[in-house]
């Protein structure tokens, strides 16, 4: 049932993502209708401070779910970030909200979860086909590439000279982390009709890695350039970085299903759900050059 106050949690609240949404959320409802849902208390001190209720909240502790859902009509389950290990996680929560009768349980799955052949998207595919079938009401926020994945590292490769990654021309819609919270707030408060729908979210201008190096040097008047690399050597790029190998496989492969169009939206769905552009790549490459 939906209330007038409806009592909104958001997971993996200490993370980056679930921050931005709690923030945002914020300022268009009451803190007191907030609930922060965190795996570690001790990180959410500045949640606190914002007024929002701070609960534990843990993936991997079934049996804590009930009470940490416990009045909470409509839940925002933030992906998890122990890849590998997601599935059996989402699962527990959704179990959860079937249990706690939540009344809408929004998901932030990967782009075009159902056809993306990324090895990052098998896991969001089986979460989407287990939330699809659990009897949970559910909206599901198919979220593009974050552009902070490759802007984060835009100061430490500009005293390489180069970006590195295996995404040869493929063209990125990207947007910013703050894009997507605004899109998941916009679902979790809106008076429309949310259940069944999935959303296909990613930046309005596509680019390549190519031309954001361009911009970075024009922007910082250095020389930089992309380097495109085969995919086991990127993989040991990321792997010598400080990743482990897994994970470096991983994140190499994504490259190369970029390079082939996996990571490439033009349907503009996320722009119209915040009613504005999605921030430009080239104000992100502003931001971390400190301009
Ligand atoms: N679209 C993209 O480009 C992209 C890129 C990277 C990741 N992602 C996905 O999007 C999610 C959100 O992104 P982000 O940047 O906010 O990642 P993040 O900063 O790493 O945050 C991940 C959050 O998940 C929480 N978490 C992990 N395991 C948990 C568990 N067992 N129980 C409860 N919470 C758990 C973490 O808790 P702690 O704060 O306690 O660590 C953290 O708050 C990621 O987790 C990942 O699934 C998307």
């Amino acid at each position: 049932m939906t209330q007038a106050s409806p009592q909104i949690l958001i997971t993996g609240a200490t993370g980056q993502l679930g921050r931005l949404v709690i923030e945002q959320l914020a300022k268009k409802v009451d803190p007191s209708q907030i609930i922060a849902g965190v795996r570690n208390p001790e990180k959410a001190g500045d949640l606190a401070d914002l007024g929002v209720t701070v609960r534990r909240f843990d993936y991997d502790q079934p049996d804590t779910l009930d009470s940490s859902l416990e009045g909470v009509d409509r839940l925002l389950l933030i992906s998890s970030s122990e890849v590998g290990q997601r599935t059996p996680q989402h699962k527990n929560v959704i179990d959860a909200a079937l249990r706690a009768k939540v009344a809408l349980l929004a998901y932030t799955s990967i782009l075009h979860a159902d056809t993306n052949p990324m090895q990052l998207a098998a896991e969001h595919k089986e979460t989407e086909g287990y939330l699809q079938k659990s009897g949970v009401p559910y909206v599901i926020l198919r979220n593009g590439w974050y552009t902070e994945n490759y802007t984060a590292n835009i100061p430490m490769a500009l005293d390489h000279g180069a970006l590195v990654g295996a995404a040869e021309g493929g063209r990125i819609s990207a947007a910013a982390r703050s894009d997507y919270a605004e899109a998941a707030v916009a679902v979790l408060t809106s008076a429309e009709q949310q259940v069944g729908r999935v959303y296909e979210l990613a930046g309005d201008v596509a680019f390549t890695l190519s031309e954001l190096a361009a911009d970075v040097s024009r922007q910082s008047g250095r020389p930089f350039q992309y380097q495109n690399l085969e995919e086991a050597d990127y993989a040991g790029v990321l792997v010598s970085l400080g990743l482990p190998e897994g994970f470096a496989a991983v994140l190499a492969n994504s490259d190369v299903e970029a390079s082939r169009g996996a990571l490439f939206d033009d349907g503009h769905q996320l722009s119209r759900l915040i009613g504005h552009q999605t921030t430009p790549f080239q104000e992100m490459v502003s931001r971390v050059l400190g301009q």
